[in-house]
C-alpha cells in the first residue's frame, strides 16, 4: 500500500560542533566520526530499515549522519572510523572500476568533504578506502585522520562516501551529512533567522521493499556488459531527514532553510503550493550569493545546495506543501505531476503569541557576500570537456569524459592559484551535474549545439572537438544561469545537446588568495559528473594540479 504523507515529523538534524568554545575563543578538535550499520524508522507504517550511517557511536548514527557546524579560520581534524560488517547490504558490480578488499572482506568507504578546500591527502581520493579497523585499504590510503582547514567563506557543504565504484551504493545506504562554515561576526550583520529557524532538509529519493529494506536492483539492464549497474537509480519515496514526506510545524515568521540533495540520479524543481510564496536565495553550495534573490522554482540537481529564506509571515495559508515537478531524468524523462514524487514536504503554520506581526517589510536586497564576478578574460587556460554516453541493446553501458576513462593519465591540470575556462559539451539526452573538488567555478552561459548528430559521430571518432569543428556547432540560442546560481559553485548542471562555458579558479574563491597548502601533492583530486550512477561507471577523472 503506499505510505500516507505528511503523518512524521520532520526531525532535527543532530549537530557536531568542529570546534570547543572551553576556553575563551574557539579552539580546534579533533573529532571521531564512525559508519556504522544501524537502523532507521523512515515512516510510521514502516519497518526499521537497515542503513549504514554516520555517527560518533553507533546509538548516535542517524540517516542523513550528523551536521558537522565549523567555523570559519578554525582547523578542523576528523578521524573517520569504518565499522561497517564484512559485506555491503546492497547489490554492487565487480565489472565497473570498483575497489576491492583484499579476500574480498569488509565495506572499501573513503569520505570526501564536498566543497571543501583541503589538501589532497585529506581529500578522500576515490581509491584512499578502507575497511573496517583499516583491515585493509585502498593505494592511496595514507593517514586515518583528516585536517578541513575551513579558510574558505561561510557556505555549505557535505560530506559523503567517495569509493571508486561504490559512491552509488554507499551513498544510497545512507553515507552522507551536511557540513556547514560559519562565520558569525560577518553573518550577524545579514540578520537571519538562527537557531531553530535555520535547518537543513536533506532530500533523499529510496525504493524500499515491503520488509522495509532499501532496494537497488541486484540485475543490470545491458547484464552481459555490467551484472548489476544501471545508469540511474530513482527512488519512488521522497525522504527530507531521513523521513518519507515528512512535514514541520513552522511559525508564521522566516525561516532559513539549506536544502541539499543527496539523491542518487534525482532532480528537484521546487515550488510552494500555491505559488505566491517566493524562495528568497542568499546562498548555493559554499557561497553567499551578493544579495538575496526571489524566485518561485528552484532547480536542484544531484549534490547541489540551495540557502533559502521563506517568510512564512506572507501568506494566510495555514499549510504550503513543498512541490517537486522536475521530470525524470531531467529534462525529459517521467513527467511527476499528480503523483506523490510531485511532493516533498508540508509546512503546516502556526501562530504564536510571541511572533511578530504578519505584515512586515518584504526581504530587502542588503547585501550578503559580495565576491568577484567571474572574468573569462582572466584564464590562462581554456579547456573543452565532452561528456558522452555508449548504448548496448538501447541501454546505457556506460559514460565517459573526452572518451577517456579514469585511470588514464590526468588530462586536466591546472595551476594552483591560476583561472580556467572549461567549455564542456555534453553530448547525452540528460543534464548532467558537473562537480570540481577544490576548485570552485561559475557557468557563464549555455549555447545550444547545432548539428549534434553529426558532431557527436564525428567526436566518437576523434575525440576531438576543435577537429570536429566545435566552433560550426555551437552557434545555436544562448542561454544564462538564473540569478539565483550566480556565486562560486560546487556544481552546475550541463544541459542536453550544450555547450557551457563555465569560470574555474583554483584558489579561494572569495579572498582570491592561494590555498595555504600544497594543492599539487599527490594523489591529487577529481571532476565528475555527480549523479551517483554515472560517477561510478565511470563519468570522472582525476584533477591534477601544478605548480
Ligand atoms: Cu560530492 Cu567528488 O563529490
Ligand atoms: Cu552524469
Amino acid at each position: 500500500a503506499p505510505l500516507t504523507l505528511y503523518v512524521d515529523e520532520l526531525p532535527s538534524i543532530p549537530k557536531i560542533y568542529g570546534y570547543s568554545l572551553s576556553d575563551s575563543r574557539p579552539t580546534p578538535v579533533n573529532l571521531t566520526i564512525g559508519m556504522y550499520q544501524t537502523t532507521w524508522k523512515f515512516h510510521r507504517d514502516m519497518p526499521n530499515t537497515t542503513v549504514f550511517a554516520f555517527g560518533t557511536t553507533a546509538a548516535a548514527a542517524t540517516f542523513p549522519g550528523p551536521t558537522i557546524e565549523a567555523l570559519h579560520a578554525v582547523p578542523l581534524w576528523v578521524t573517520w572510523e569504518n565499522h561497517l560488517p564484512s559485506t555491503h547490504i546492497l547489490p554492487w558490480d565487480p565489472t565497473i572500476h570498483v575497489a576491492r578488499p583484499r579476500h574480498g572482506v569488509g565495506v572499501p568507504t573513503v569520505v570526501h568533504l564536498h566543497g571543501g578546500v583541503v589538501a589532497p591527502a585529506d581529500d578522500g581520493y576515490a581509491d584512499a578506502w578502507f575497511t573496517a579497523g583499516f583491515a585493509d585499504t585502498g593505494p592511496n590510503w595514507t593517514k586515518p585522520d583528516y585536517l578541513y582547514p575551513n579558510v574558505q567563506g561561510p557556505g555549505n557543504l557535505m560530506y559523503h562516501d567517495h569509493t571508486f565504484g561504490l559512491t552509488r551504493v554507499n551513498i544510497l545506504a545512507g553515507l552522507a551529512g551536511a557540513y556547514i562554515i560559519r562565520d558569525p561576526l560577518r553573518e550577524a550583520r545579514f540578520d537571519l533567522p538562527n537557531g531553530s529557524f535555520d535547518l537543513e532538509l536533506v532530500i533523499a529519493d529510496r525504493i524500499f521493499a515491503t520488509d522495509g529494506s532499501i532496494y537497488m536492483n541486484a540485475t543490470g539492464s545491458v547484464p552481459e556488459a555490467h551484472p548489476q549497474w544501471r545508469a540511474e537509480y530513482f527512488g519512488e519515496v521522497i525522504t527530507v531527514n531521513g523521513k518519507a514526506w515528512p512535514y514541520l510545524t513552522v511559525r508564521r515568521r522566516r525561516y532559513r532553510f539549506r536544502i541539499m540533495n543527496i539523491s542518487n540520479a534525482r532532480y528537484y524543481n521546487l515550488t510552494l503550493s500555491g505559488g505566491r510564496l517566493p524562495f528568497f536565495v542568499i546562498g548555493s553550495d559554499g557561497s553567499y550569493l551578493t544579495q538575496p534573490v526571489a524566485t518561485r522554482s528552484i532547480l536542484l540537481s544531484v549534490a547541489e545546495i540551495f540557502d533559502v529564506i521563506v517568510d512564512f509571515s506572507a501568506t494566510d495559508a495555514t499549510e504550503i506543501e513543498l512541490l517537486n515537478h522536475a521530470p525524470y531524468p531531467y529534462p525529459t524523462g517521467t513527467a511527476v505531476e499528480d503523483t506523490d514524487l510531485g511532493r516533498v514536504m508540508k509546512f503546516v503554520i502556526r501562530q504564536t503569541p510571541t511572533d511578530p506581526p504578519a505584515n512586515r517589510a518584504p526581504i530587502s536586497p542588503t547585501s550578503l557576500i559580495d565576491y568577484a564576478t567571474p572574468i573569462e578574460g582572466e584564464a590562462t587556460t581554456t579547456r573543452y570537456i565532452a561528456f558522452y554516453e555508449y548504448f548496448q541493446s538501447g541501454h546505457t553501458t556506460h559514460l565517459l569524459i573526452n572518451g577517456k576513462n579514469v585511470t588514464d593519465p590526468a588530462t586536466e591540470t591546472p595551476k594552483t592559484g591560476s583561472t580556467e575556462v572549461w567549455h564542456v559539451i555534453n553530448l547525452t539526452g540528460d543534464n548532467h551535474p558537473l562537480h570540481l573538488h577544490l576548485a570552485t567555478f561559475q557557468a557563464v552561459r549555455t549555447t545550444e549545439l547545432v548539428d549534434v548528430g553529426n558532431f557527436t559521430a564525428c567526436m566518437q571518432r576523434l575525440s576531438d572537438p576543435v577537429a570536429c569543428d566545435i566552433a560550426a556547432h555551437a552557434v545555436g540560442s544562448v542561454t544564462y544561469p538564473p540569478e539565483y546560481e550566480r556565486t562560486w559553485k560546487n556544481v552546475a548542471k550541463m544541459p542536453p545537446s550544450t555547450m557551457t562555458t563555465i569560470v574555474a579558479k583554483f584558489r579561494i574563491a572569495e579572498t582570491d588568495q592561494a590555498y595555504p597548502f600544497d594543492a599539487t601533492a599527490e594523489p591529487g583530486y577529481f571532476y565528475h559528473c555527480h549523479i551517483l550512477d554515472h560517477e561510478d561507471n565511470v563519468m570522472i577523472r582525476p584533477l591534477k594540479l601544478i605548480p
